[in-house]
């Protein structure tokens, strides 16, 4: 019989001439598990979902009045402008400003995206094409990856856990490949490891950037959910970024407003003008009311930031605790929205999907294997802290509860916890 990583790295069943650079994607990774997931839940199964970095906490009630008031409006369900409109983008700037002392031109220097996804999807293909390389953190948030492949560019991913070593080894790979990588992806804080920088790191890459003449991509997705009095750097106040690269900033994961599809580009103009022609075609520009929703969220609910991250924080301290309790050894993170550690030592040998669905089918518990990003990932979990803590505790309990089976010692010292 097959292992389920065997069957989670089948081949794609395309049995139609789809184009080559859908062919060369890999299956979907977590496509499996969703399935598993849904059937679950179909059979009445109450599944624990820390698969996903989605919110499951709603925005703020004045964002959601906004966006009632602004649907009433006729003029709003009209193709809005690609760019984003121009209040928006001033909001935009005016944030920078206020949260990092960035100076941005509104016009020329923020661009709104459906999502920093799309963002970054659209500006890998403004950015790369055939023979062009970009360097991108390993373990990897797979777009980073694919993006980089749909606009037929190579990848060469680097371990990002220790943010001193990347940046040596981002300079020797200058230094010996050629031709010299093209875009360099950061990601502070990571998805999924959770590393965080602190601005040093922004400056020497800046260094590196101007030295080895490459661009830089930051994905700062995570920009406000920070713990322990940390705040997260921005690259864009590092001085020289502009020069070199942009950022990408989302409404997702800061507001609560995942579903909502809008994030930001800023910084470099002639890459923001390059991302706006590539979506002058493709795209209308995000449903206005969405944009005019957002422009209040940031404008006047930096309180609901606070408090997200607050949240964040004690799910973050119920998992953690929880998990070392039950003897696991979890990385604590900084800030994110994930939890990543390391498969604890009988479980390892298992690999990180089997030990996931295992974890699922016996426990109720849904979690991403470390391997769904990339072969760095391997022995490792990444438990996301979307649901409250008190379903974080159930979902330890229920972990414990489906390792402890067929284990007598382990049955034995059942967590403090546990019902
Ligand atoms: C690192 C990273 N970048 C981007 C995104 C996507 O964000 P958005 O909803 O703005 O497209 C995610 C979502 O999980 C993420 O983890």
């Amino acid at each position: 019989m097959r292992s389920e990583s065997e069957v989670l790295f089948e081949d794609n069943p395309f049995s139609i001439p789809v184009a080559d650079r859908v062919r060369r994607l890999p299956p979907y990774l977590f496509g499996t598990i969703n399935k598993r997931k849904y059937q679950l839940r179909v059979a009445g199964v109450d599944v624990i979902d820390l698969g996903m970095g989605n919110p499951t906490d709603p925005p703020d009630q004045q964002i959601v009045q906004k966006i009632e008031e602004s649907l009433a409006d006729p003029r709003n369900h009209r193709y809005s402008v690609s760019n984003g409109i121009g209040n928006l983008r001033k909001e935009v700037a005016a944030r920078y400003m206020k949260r990092y002392g960035v100076r941005l031109d509104a016009n020329d220097e923020v661009l709104a995206c459906l999502g920093s996804k799309e963002g970054f999807s659209h500006m890998c293909l403004a950015m790369m094409g055939p023979g062009d390389t970009a360097i991108v953190p390993a373990p990897s948030f797979p777009i980073h990856v694919y993006s980089v492949m749909l606009a037929s560019g190579n990848v060469i991913a680097l371990d990002v856990r220790d943010p001193e070593k990347f940046l040596r080894n981002i300079a020797y790979t200058c230094e010996h490949l050629v031709p010299k990588p093209k875009l360099v992806v950061v990601n502070f804080p990571h998805n999924p490891s959770s590393t965080v920088v602190e601005q040093d790191f922004f400056v020497e890459l800046v260094r590196l950037a101007k030295k080895h003449h490459f661009l830089v991509i930051s994905d700062f997705a995570y920009a406000d959910v920070c713990f322990d009095g940390y705040k997260a750097p921005s690259f864009l106040s590092t001085p020289g970024a502009l020069d070199v690269g942009i950022e990408l900033t989302s409404m997702s994961k800061s507001y609560s407003m995942a579903g909502w599809r809008i994030g930001f580009c800023c910084g470099n103009r002639e890459m923001v003008r390059a991302l706006a022609t590539i979506k002058g075609y493709y795209d209308y520009g995000i449903f206005q009311p969405i944009q005019i929703a957002a422009i209040v969220a940031m404008r006047h609910c930096d309180h609901a930031i606070d408090e997200m991250a607050t949240e964040y924080q004690s799910r973050r301290d119920a998992l953690c605790d929880g998990l070392r309790r039950i003897g696991w050894n979890p990385i604590v993170p900084k800030a994110g929205m994930f939890v990543w550690t390391e498969i604890p030592e009988p479980w390892r040998k298992m690999g990180s999907i089997d030990f996931a669905m295992k974890l699922l089918n016996e426990g109720g518990v849904a979690v991403s294997p470390g391997r769904g990003f990339g072969p760095e990932g391997e022995g490792f979990l990444r438990l996301a802290i979307v649901e409250n803590s008190q379903r974080l505790r159930q979902a330890v309990r229920q972990i414990d509860r489906c390792l402890s089976v067929g284990s007598s010692d382990r049955a034995e010292t059942t967590s403090p916890d546990a019902a």
